[in-house]
């Protein structure tokens, strides 16, 4: 295509696809699925925009395929672990992501998790398909009664662990947090900050919300996974990366751990089929910020960053770059 144009790797919101003409910009929209690798890379060819997900990877091959007319990627994700931002910033391409308009929708998923492993929604849910005789027994089936003063530790207090604590503490749990831009000893919100390794050793509940970085890499390896209350429970609705599933594996069979929520994995799309095997984990498919309205929102929020790069204006949410 000779005129630069937009390129959308993926199909977006109804609603979203529906403005994308109103644009006025020729357009090159990909499809539900993630585009294959050369697929992709021919399509972005000469784009000036291009709007993906976090199932594509950005580095420097697709920013030399598309070119010199890209001036902006916009994400519809908050998480940017898949953009090489150290390579857009080196080709002067603005990097935008989605967030704050996602927060809530996380938090309510990510509480939804934890309400389903700690009172075992999933597992009764598969139990009472099975067809098996059952009868109501003081034993059956018992979970954790989070109401009853159970501490939540959330690693990351940033918007949606901030989002995650409010449910948490209208649910009557106590919550605490750990967060290296907090000073350990701050009361925020009626959270208390505290050292990392003292939130694994109380929490009844750790649920993770840092961004993937080398940092954060594994974060929750074996020996984090040891420092957990034995009988505790682990959730994760950030990036799979950040925990070491197969020391997650042996937490959970060795029972250590009572049980852990994924919404994400290390080798995502593609799930462990350990983790599969194990009665105490709930697996999602990566939709926390799944919500109708948070969905338009994200995407949205990346036609609207593509729209002011184009006009020459700052983007609403430009991500900084190294
Ligand atoms: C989803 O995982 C996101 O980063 O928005």
């Amino acid at each position: 295509m000779s005129l630069p144009h937009l390129y959308v790797a993926r199909t977006l919101t109804p609603s979203v696809m529906g403005e994308l003409t109103d644009l006025g910009l020729p357009l090159i929209v990909g499809e539900e699925a993630p585009p294959a690798r050369e697929r992709l890379l021919a399509d972005v060819a000469g784009a000036s925009a291009a709007i993906v997900t976090l199932t594509e990877r950005v580095d420097a091959e697709f920013l030399d395929a598309a070119g010199p007319a890209l001036k902006v990627v916009a994400n519809v994700a908050v998480g940017y672990d898949n953009i090489d931002l150290a390579a857009a910033a080196a080709r002067g391409v603005v990097v935008c992501n989605t967030p704050g308009v996602l927060d809530e929708a996380t938090a309510d998923h990510t509480f939804a998790m934890l309400l389903a492993i700690t009172r075992r929604v999933v597992e009764a849910d598969r139990f009472a398909r099975t067809g098996r005789p059952w009868i109501w027994g003081p034993n059956m089936l018992v979970g954790l009664d989070i109401s009853a003063g159970a501490t939540l530790g959330i690693v990351g207090f940033g918007r949606i662990g901030r989002a995650v604590a409010r449910r948490a503490q209208a649910f009557g749990m106590r919550v605490t947090t750990s967060d290296p831009g907090l000073r350990i000893g701050a009361s925020v919100n009626g959270v208390e900050v505290i050292e990392a390794d003292t939130l694994l050793e109380t929490s009844e509940v750790v649920s993770l919300h840092v961004p993937l970085l080398p940092s954060t890499r594994h974060l929750i390896d074996a020996a984090a996974l040891s420092r957990m209350k034995p009988g505790s429970y682990l959730v994760n609705a950030a990036r799979g990366g950040v925990v070491d599933e197969t020391a997650l594996i042996d937490a959970l069979r060795s029972g250590h751990l009572a049980g852990a929520a994924l919404d994400t994995f290390e080798g995502e799309p593609a799930i462990n089929p350990e983790l599969t095997t194990l009665e105490n984990i709930v697996l999602q498919p990566h939709i926390a910020s799944a919500g109708d309205r948070t969905r338009d929102n994200m995407c949205r929020l990346a036609v609207r960053n593509v729209t002011r790069v184009l006009a020459g204006e700052p983007a609403e949410t430009p991500v900084p770059l190294p």
